[in-house]
Protein backbone atom coordinates (compact mmCIF):
# COMPACT_ATOMS: atom_id res chain seq x y z
CA UNK A 1 0.00 0.00 0.00
CA UNK A 2 1.36 3.58 -0.79
CA UNK A 3 1.56 4.56 2.80
CA UNK A 4 5.40 3.39 4.15
CA UNK A 5 6.31 3.93 7.70
CA UNK A 6 9.13 6.03 8.28
CA UNK A 7 11.97 5.42 10.96
CA UNK A 8 9.95 5.96 14.21
CA UNK A 9 10.09 9.50 16.11
CA UNK A 10 11.97 9.19 19.44
CA UNK A 11 9.87 10.13 22.18
CA UNK A 12 11.12 11.66 25.35
CA UNK A 13 8.07 11.74 28.03
CA UNK A 14 9.24 14.30 29.96
CA UNK A 15 7.57 18.14 30.60
CA UNK A 16 10.15 19.53 27.65
CA UNK A 17 7.17 17.68 25.43
CA UNK A 18 5.75 20.07 22.81
CA UNK A 19 8.16 22.67 25.13
CA UNK A 20 12.09 24.38 25.97
CA UNK A 21 13.76 20.82 25.41
CA UNK A 22 17.48 20.28 26.72
CA UNK A 23 18.39 18.40 24.01
CA UNK A 24 18.30 21.50 21.58
CA UNK A 25 21.57 22.31 19.52
CA UNK A 26 20.83 25.89 17.40
CA UNK A 27 20.58 29.34 17.80
CA UNK A 28 17.00 29.04 18.70
CA UNK A 29 15.56 29.59 22.27
CA UNK A 30 12.10 28.15 22.33
CA UNK A 31 10.99 29.21 25.67
CA UNK A 32 8.29 31.60 24.95
CA UNK A 33 8.45 33.52 28.21
CA UNK A 34 11.69 34.78 27.09
CA UNK A 35 9.81 36.74 24.30
CA UNK A 36 11.48 39.40 22.24
CA UNK A 37 11.93 42.53 23.61
CA UNK A 38 9.49 45.25 22.35
CA UNK A 39 11.19 46.26 19.18
CA UNK A 40 10.63 49.31 17.18
CA UNK A 41 9.66 47.18 13.30
CA UNK A 42 6.87 48.57 11.71
CA UNK A 43 4.42 45.68 12.62
CA UNK A 44 1.22 46.17 10.79
CA UNK A 45 -2.24 44.52 12.13
CA UNK A 46 -4.07 43.41 8.67
CA UNK A 47 -6.45 40.58 10.55
CA UNK A 48 -9.52 40.75 9.85
CA UNK A 49 -11.70 43.03 12.04
CA UNK A 50 -8.13 42.68 13.59
CA UNK A 51 -10.10 39.37 15.87
CA UNK A 52 -6.97 36.90 16.89
CA UNK A 53 -7.46 33.66 15.37
CA UNK A 54 -10.21 30.98 16.70
CA UNK A 55 -9.45 27.95 16.27
CA UNK A 56 -11.68 26.31 18.55
CA UNK A 57 -14.71 25.27 16.11
CA UNK A 58 -12.08 23.75 13.62
CA UNK A 59 -10.56 21.75 16.42
CA UNK A 60 -13.67 20.13 16.93
CA UNK A 61 -15.06 19.73 13.85
CA UNK A 62 -11.95 17.63 12.58
CA UNK A 63 -12.02 15.36 14.94
CA UNK A 64 -15.41 14.85 14.76
CA UNK A 65 -15.55 14.31 10.90
CA UNK A 66 -13.38 11.89 9.24
CA UNK A 67 -11.81 13.29 6.01
CA UNK A 68 -12.15 11.50 2.50
CA UNK A 69 -9.27 9.01 3.67
CA UNK A 70 -11.18 7.96 6.96
CA UNK A 71 -8.96 10.18 9.07
CA UNK A 72 -9.79 12.45 11.81
CA UNK A 73 -7.65 16.29 11.71
CA UNK A 74 -6.53 18.75 13.20
CA UNK A 75 -5.93 21.70 12.43
CA UNK A 76 -2.50 22.43 10.94
CA UNK A 77 -2.71 25.77 11.62
CA UNK A 78 -2.37 24.93 15.50
CA UNK A 79 1.18 24.40 14.58
CA UNK A 80 2.18 28.11 13.71
CA UNK A 81 2.19 29.93 17.44
CA UNK A 82 5.01 31.43 18.99
CA UNK A 83 6.50 28.44 20.31
CA UNK A 84 5.52 26.26 17.08
CA UNK A 85 7.40 29.08 15.37
CA UNK A 86 10.60 28.52 17.09
CA UNK A 87 10.74 24.87 17.03
CA UNK A 88 10.16 25.29 13.49
CA UNK A 89 13.30 27.42 13.30
CA UNK A 90 15.32 25.00 15.47
CA UNK A 91 14.06 22.43 12.84
CA UNK A 92 15.57 24.49 10.08
CA UNK A 93 18.97 23.87 11.85
CA UNK A 94 19.01 20.46 12.07
CA UNK A 95 21.08 18.72 9.43
CA UNK A 96 18.60 16.53 8.56
CA UNK A 97 16.47 18.77 7.29
CA UNK A 98 17.90 19.29 4.11
CA UNK A 99 15.17 21.77 2.83
CA UNK A 100 16.38 24.80 4.47
CA UNK A 101 20.25 24.37 3.17
CA UNK A 102 19.24 23.43 -0.28
CA UNK A 103 17.25 26.43 -0.70
CA UNK A 104 20.17 28.32 1.17
CA UNK A 105 22.54 26.85 -1.43
CA UNK A 106 20.15 28.19 -4.23
CA UNK A 107 19.99 31.55 -3.00
CA UNK A 108 23.22 32.50 -2.29
CA UNK A 109 23.61 31.24 -5.80
CA UNK A 110 21.39 33.00 -7.71
CA UNK A 111 20.69 36.35 -5.18
CA UNK A 112 22.01 38.90 -7.78
CA UNK A 113 19.89 37.76 -11.00
CA UNK A 114 17.13 37.22 -8.42
CA UNK A 115 17.06 40.61 -7.27
CA UNK A 116 18.33 41.75 -10.59
CA UNK A 117 14.38 41.05 -11.48
CA UNK A 118 12.91 43.45 -8.99
CA UNK A 119 12.19 46.76 -9.88
CA UNK A 120 12.83 50.04 -7.32
CA UNK A 121 9.68 50.66 -5.46
CA UNK A 122 9.13 47.12 -5.44
CA UNK A 123 6.35 45.82 -2.61
CA UNK A 124 8.13 42.07 -1.66
CA UNK A 125 6.02 40.57 0.32
CA UNK A 126 6.95 37.40 1.72
CA UNK A 127 4.16 34.69 2.73
CA UNK A 128 4.82 32.80 6.02
CA UNK A 129 8.07 34.57 6.77
CA UNK A 130 9.39 32.41 9.47
CA UNK A 131 12.80 33.69 10.61
CA UNK A 132 13.75 35.61 7.86
CA UNK A 133 16.99 33.95 7.71
CA UNK A 134 17.03 32.97 4.23
CA UNK A 135 14.92 36.05 2.80
CA UNK A 136 18.14 37.99 4.38
CA UNK A 137 19.94 36.50 1.52
CA UNK A 138 17.84 38.17 -1.30
CA UNK A 139 17.20 41.27 0.62
CA UNK A 140 20.94 41.63 0.87
CA UNK A 141 21.53 41.36 -2.95
CA UNK A 142 18.74 43.93 -3.36
CA UNK A 143 20.40 46.75 -0.60
CA UNK A 144 23.69 45.97 -2.81
CA UNK A 145 21.74 46.75 -5.75
CA UNK A 146 21.14 50.29 -4.46
CA UNK A 147 17.10 49.57 -4.68
CA UNK A 148 14.27 51.28 -3.03
CA UNK A 149 11.85 48.26 -1.69
CA UNK A 150 9.96 47.78 0.47
CA UNK A 151 9.76 44.38 2.16
CA UNK A 152 6.57 42.74 4.32
CA UNK A 153 7.01 39.85 6.16
CA UNK A 154 3.32 38.04 6.11
CA UNK A 155 3.09 35.59 9.50
CA UNK A 156 0.43 34.56 12.49
CA UNK A 157 2.64 35.28 15.49
CA UNK A 158 3.17 39.26 16.23
CA UNK A 159 5.36 38.62 18.86
CA UNK A 160 7.54 36.21 16.39
CA UNK A 161 7.50 38.71 13.02
CA UNK A 162 8.98 41.71 15.99
CA UNK A 163 11.81 39.06 16.83
CA UNK A 164 12.75 38.37 13.39
CA UNK A 165 12.55 41.79 12.16
CA UNK A 166 14.33 42.90 14.75
CA UNK A 167 16.89 40.71 13.95
CA UNK A 168 16.49 41.11 9.91
CA UNK A 169 17.37 44.47 10.56
CA UNK A 170 19.68 44.78 13.01
CA UNK A 171 21.99 42.40 11.11
CA UNK A 172 20.92 43.69 8.10
CA UNK A 173 22.01 47.02 8.20
CA UNK A 174 19.64 48.07 5.33
CA UNK A 175 19.25 51.82 3.45
CA UNK A 176 17.49 51.17 0.70
CA UNK A 177 15.39 48.17 2.05
CA UNK A 178 12.72 48.89 4.61
CA UNK A 179 11.13 46.23 6.74
CA UNK A 180 7.99 45.61 7.74
CA UNK A 181 5.79 43.03 9.16
CA UNK A 182 2.09 41.90 8.47
CA UNK A 183 0.47 40.51 11.11
CA UNK A 184 -2.10 38.05 9.86
CA UNK A 185 -3.23 35.36 7.37
CA UNK A 186 -2.53 35.01 3.44
CA UNK A 187 -6.44 35.96 3.10
CA UNK A 188 -5.45 38.81 4.97
CA UNK A 189 -2.63 39.72 2.98
CA UNK A 190 -4.41 39.29 -0.45
CA UNK A 191 -7.10 42.01 0.92
CA UNK A 192 -4.08 44.15 2.01
CA UNK A 193 -2.00 43.59 -0.94
CA UNK A 194 -5.35 44.78 -3.07
CA UNK A 195 -5.87 48.10 -1.47
CA UNK A 196 -5.67 50.92 -4.09
CA UNK A 197 -1.90 52.00 -2.47
CA UNK A 198 -0.69 48.89 -2.71
CA UNK A 199 -2.27 47.84 -6.36
CA UNK A 200 -0.72 50.36 -7.99
CA UNK A 201 3.41 49.61 -7.18
CA UNK A 202 4.80 46.79 -8.42
CA UNK A 203 4.80 43.96 -6.02
CA UNK A 204 6.14 40.57 -5.72
CA UNK A 205 5.17 37.80 -4.07
CA UNK A 206 7.65 35.33 -2.19
CA UNK A 207 7.17 31.61 -0.73
CA UNK A 208 10.16 30.12 0.63
CA UNK A 209 10.56 26.97 2.73
CA UNK A 210 8.39 25.05 0.13
CA UNK A 211 5.39 26.16 2.20
CA UNK A 212 2.90 25.71 -1.00
CA UNK A 213 3.81 21.93 -0.15
CA UNK A 214 1.20 21.87 2.80
CA UNK A 215 -1.65 21.49 0.48
CA UNK A 216 -1.74 18.96 -2.38
CA UNK A 217 -1.09 20.39 -5.97
CA UNK A 218 -4.70 20.93 -7.12
CA UNK A 219 -5.07 23.66 -4.07
CA UNK A 220 -1.77 24.59 -4.15
CA UNK A 221 -2.20 25.85 -7.93
CA UNK A 222 -5.50 27.35 -6.72
CA UNK A 223 -3.87 29.26 -4.36
CA UNK A 224 -1.64 30.50 -7.16
CA UNK A 225 -3.86 31.17 -8.77
CA UNK A 226 -6.22 32.95 -6.92
CA UNK A 227 -2.79 35.49 -6.27
CA UNK A 228 -2.23 36.16 -9.64
CA UNK A 229 -5.73 37.25 -10.20
CA UNK A 230 -5.52 39.66 -7.22
CA UNK A 231 -2.66 40.81 -8.66
CA UNK A 232 -3.44 41.07 -11.85
CA UNK A 233 -7.12 42.61 -11.07
CA UNK A 234 -5.28 45.56 -8.86
CA UNK A 235 -3.39 47.11 -11.78
CA UNK A 236 -5.85 48.80 -14.08
CA UNK A 237 -3.02 51.27 -15.50
CA UNK A 238 -1.12 47.92 -16.73
CA UNK A 239 2.28 50.37 -15.40
CA UNK A 240 3.16 48.13 -12.62
CA UNK A 241 4.85 44.71 -12.68
CA UNK A 242 3.48 41.49 -10.57
CA UNK A 243 6.02 38.76 -9.58
CA UNK A 244 6.30 35.49 -7.46
CA UNK A 245 9.48 33.92 -6.22
CA UNK A 246 8.70 30.17 -5.04
CA UNK A 247 10.78 28.16 -3.27
CA UNK A 248 9.47 24.23 -3.67
CA UNK A 249 10.92 20.71 -2.72
CA UNK A 250 10.15 17.92 -4.91
CA UNK A 251 12.77 15.31 -3.48
CA UNK A 252 10.91 11.65 -3.50
CA UNK A 253 13.62 10.40 -1.51
CA UNK A 254 11.41 8.09 1.29
CA UNK A 255 14.56 7.87 3.29
CA UNK A 256 15.87 11.29 3.02
CA UNK A 257 12.49 12.96 3.22
CA UNK A 258 11.65 10.97 6.38
CA UNK A 259 14.77 11.49 8.10
CA UNK A 260 14.05 15.57 7.65
CA UNK A 261 11.04 15.23 9.96
CA UNK A 262 12.21 12.33 12.03
CA UNK A 263 15.65 14.12 13.56
CA UNK A 264 17.11 12.15 16.34
CA UNK A 265 17.10 14.66 18.71
CA UNK A 266 13.49 14.98 18.29
CA UNK A 267 13.01 18.62 17.32
CA UNK A 268 10.15 17.89 14.81
CA UNK A 269 8.79 15.97 17.83
CA UNK A 270 8.38 18.76 19.98
CA UNK A 271 7.03 21.32 17.06
CA UNK A 272 4.15 18.92 16.18
CA UNK A 273 3.21 18.17 19.84
CA UNK A 274 2.94 21.93 19.84
CA UNK A 275 0.08 21.95 18.15
CA UNK A 276 -1.79 20.25 21.19
CA UNK A 277 -0.87 22.50 23.46
CA UNK A 278 -1.89 24.99 21.11
CA UNK A 279 -5.19 23.45 21.15
CA UNK A 280 -5.79 23.58 24.43
CA UNK A 281 -4.68 27.70 24.32
CA UNK A 282 -7.58 27.95 22.04
CA UNK A 283 -9.78 25.85 23.75
CA UNK A 284 -9.49 27.92 27.03
CA UNK A 285 -8.91 24.54 28.63
CA UNK A 286 -6.44 21.62 29.24
CA UNK A 287 -7.99 18.96 27.28
CA UNK A 288 -4.63 17.84 25.21
CA UNK A 289 -1.52 16.32 27.87
CA UNK A 290 0.80 16.11 25.00
CA UNK A 291 2.49 13.14 27.29
CA UNK A 292 -0.52 10.44 26.39
CA UNK A 293 0.36 11.36 22.65
CA UNK A 294 2.96 10.25 20.29
CA UNK A 295 4.11 11.35 16.66
CA UNK A 296 4.42 9.87 13.51
CA UNK A 297 5.83 10.06 9.96
CA UNK A 298 5.04 8.32 7.34
CA UNK A 299 6.01 8.30 3.03
CA UNK A 300 2.82 8.36 1.14
CA UNK A 301 4.54 7.27 -2.60
CA UNK A 302 1.39 7.78 -4.07
CA UNK A 303 0.48 10.68 -3.43
CA UNK A 304 4.22 11.93 -3.05
CA UNK A 305 3.96 13.26 0.66
CA UNK A 306 4.88 12.95 3.90
CA UNK A 307 1.86 13.04 6.50
CA UNK A 308 2.53 13.98 10.15
CA UNK A 309 0.14 12.20 12.78
CA UNK A 310 -0.82 12.53 16.21
CA UNK A 311 -1.15 9.29 18.10
CA UNK A 312 -2.78 8.84 21.46
CA UNK A 313 -0.94 5.74 23.21
CA UNK A 314 -4.46 5.50 24.80
CA UNK A 315 -8.45 5.46 24.15
CA UNK A 316 -8.97 9.30 24.67
CA UNK A 317 -12.42 11.07 24.64
CA UNK A 318 -12.06 14.49 23.77
CA UNK A 319 -14.66 16.72 25.51
CA UNK A 320 -16.32 20.01 23.80
CA UNK A 321 -18.41 21.68 26.22
CA UNK A 322 -22.15 22.12 25.00
CA UNK A 323 -24.86 23.72 25.64
CA UNK A 324 -26.98 20.80 27.07
CA UNK A 325 -24.55 17.81 27.36
CA UNK A 326 -20.69 18.09 26.68
CA UNK A 327 -19.70 15.96 23.14
CA UNK A 328 -16.82 13.62 23.28
CA UNK A 329 -14.60 12.19 20.76
CA UNK A 330 -13.67 9.21 20.92
CA UNK A 331 -10.15 8.40 19.67
CA UNK A 332 -8.97 4.97 19.70
CA UNK A 333 -5.48 4.36 21.03
CA UNK A 334 -3.48 4.41 18.36
CA UNK A 335 -5.51 6.02 15.80
CA UNK A 336 -3.83 8.45 13.79
CA UNK A 337 -5.30 12.20 13.78
CA UNK A 338 -3.37 14.07 11.01
CA UNK A 339 -1.62 17.41 11.71
CA UNK A 340 0.13 18.20 8.63
CA UNK A 341 0.88 17.15 4.98
CA UNK A 342 4.71 18.27 3.04
CA UNK A 343 3.72 17.73 -0.58
CA UNK A 344 6.96 16.96 -2.29
CA UNK A 345 6.06 18.19 -5.76
CA UNK A 346 7.77 16.37 -8.61
CA UNK A 347 8.12 17.89 -12.44
CA UNK A 348 4.72 16.56 -13.46
CA UNK A 349 3.12 18.44 -10.42
CA UNK A 350 4.81 21.72 -10.85
CA UNK A 351 3.94 21.85 -14.89
CA UNK A 352 0.08 21.05 -13.94
CA UNK A 353 0.37 23.36 -10.98
CA UNK A 354 1.44 26.17 -13.11
CA UNK A 355 -0.28 25.32 -16.45
CA UNK A 356 -3.48 25.56 -13.63
CA UNK A 357 -2.63 29.03 -11.97
CA UNK A 358 -1.91 30.38 -15.29
CA UNK A 359 1.66 31.39 -14.32
CA UNK A 360 4.87 30.42 -16.36
CA UNK A 361 7.94 29.56 -14.65
CA UNK A 362 10.35 32.05 -16.96
CA UNK A 363 13.23 30.70 -14.58
CA UNK A 364 14.35 28.34 -11.99
CA UNK A 365 17.22 27.36 -10.11
CA UNK A 366 17.39 23.44 -9.20
CA UNK A 367 19.97 21.81 -6.70
CA UNK A 368 22.49 19.82 -7.92
CA UNK A 369 20.58 16.76 -7.42
CA UNK A 370 17.35 18.58 -9.18
CA UNK A 371 14.72 17.82 -5.90
CA UNK A 372 14.86 21.30 -4.27
CA UNK A 373 13.64 24.62 -6.62
CA UNK A 374 13.87 28.52 -6.72
CA UNK A 375 11.10 29.19 -9.46
CA UNK A 376 10.30 32.37 -10.89
CA UNK A 377 7.05 32.51 -12.38
CA UNK A 378 4.94 34.81 -14.43
CA UNK A 379 1.44 35.48 -15.45
CA UNK A 380 0.35 33.99 -18.81
CA UNK A 381 -1.71 36.76 -20.78
CA UNK A 382 -3.83 34.38 -22.61
CA UNK A 383 -3.97 30.88 -24.48
CA UNK A 384 -0.19 30.60 -22.99
CA UNK A 385 1.61 33.23 -24.35
CA UNK A 386 3.02 35.19 -21.38
CA UNK A 387 4.39 38.81 -21.31
CA UNK A 388 7.75 39.31 -20.09
CA UNK A 389 7.21 41.20 -16.89
CA UNK A 390 4.46 39.61 -15.75
CA UNK A 391 2.23 42.90 -16.38
CA UNK A 392 -0.57 40.76 -17.84
CA UNK A 393 -0.90 38.76 -15.14
C1 LIG B 1 6.91 25.79 6.51
S1 LIG B 1 6.97 27.29 7.38
C2 LIG B 1 8.09 28.21 6.36
C3 LIG B 1 8.72 29.36 7.07
C4 LIG B 1 9.76 30.12 6.24
N1 LIG B 1 9.15 30.70 5.05
C5 LIG B 1 10.89 29.20 5.85
O1 LIG B 1 11.12 29.06 4.63
O2 LIG B 1 11.57 28.67 6.71
C6 LIG B 1 5.37 27.99 7.00
C7 LIG B 1 5.16 29.40 7.47
O3 LIG B 1 3.89 29.86 7.03
C8 LIG B 1 3.17 30.46 8.11
N2 LIG B 1 1.75 30.21 7.86
C9 LIG B 1 1.11 29.02 7.80
N3 LIG B 1 -0.18 29.19 7.50
C10 LIG B 1 -0.37 30.53 7.36
C11 LIG B 1 -1.50 31.32 7.05
N4 LIG B 1 -2.70 30.79 6.81
N5 LIG B 1 -1.34 32.66 6.98
C12 LIG B 1 -0.12 33.23 7.21
N6 LIG B 1 1.00 32.52 7.51
C13 LIG B 1 0.86 31.18 7.58
C14 LIG B 1 3.70 29.77 9.34
O4 LIG B 1 3.46 30.53 10.51
C15 LIG B 1 5.16 29.60 8.98
O5 LIG B 1 5.93 30.72 9.30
Amino acid sequence: MPVELCVPNRLTLDSSAGGGGTEKTSQVDVSVEASAEESHVDIIDIRAGQQPLDLATAIRSSLENRNEHDHRTLPSLLLWNEKGLKLFEELTYVPEYYLTNSEIALLKAHNRELAAQIEPGTILLELGSGNLRKTRILLEAIEAQGKRVDYYALDLDRAELERTLGQLVEAGRFEYVRCHGLHGTYEDGQAWIAHPENAGRHRCVLSLGSTLGSSPPNEAAAFLRSWADTLRAGDDSGSSTSRMILGLDGCQDAERVCAAYNDPDGVNERFILNALDNANAHLGYQEFDARDWTVEGHWDAERRRHVQYLVPRMNADIIFPHETDPVAVAVQADERVLVGSSYKFDDGDRARMFRESWLAVVGEYLSPDGSYGVFYPQGETAHSEYSTDMQGY
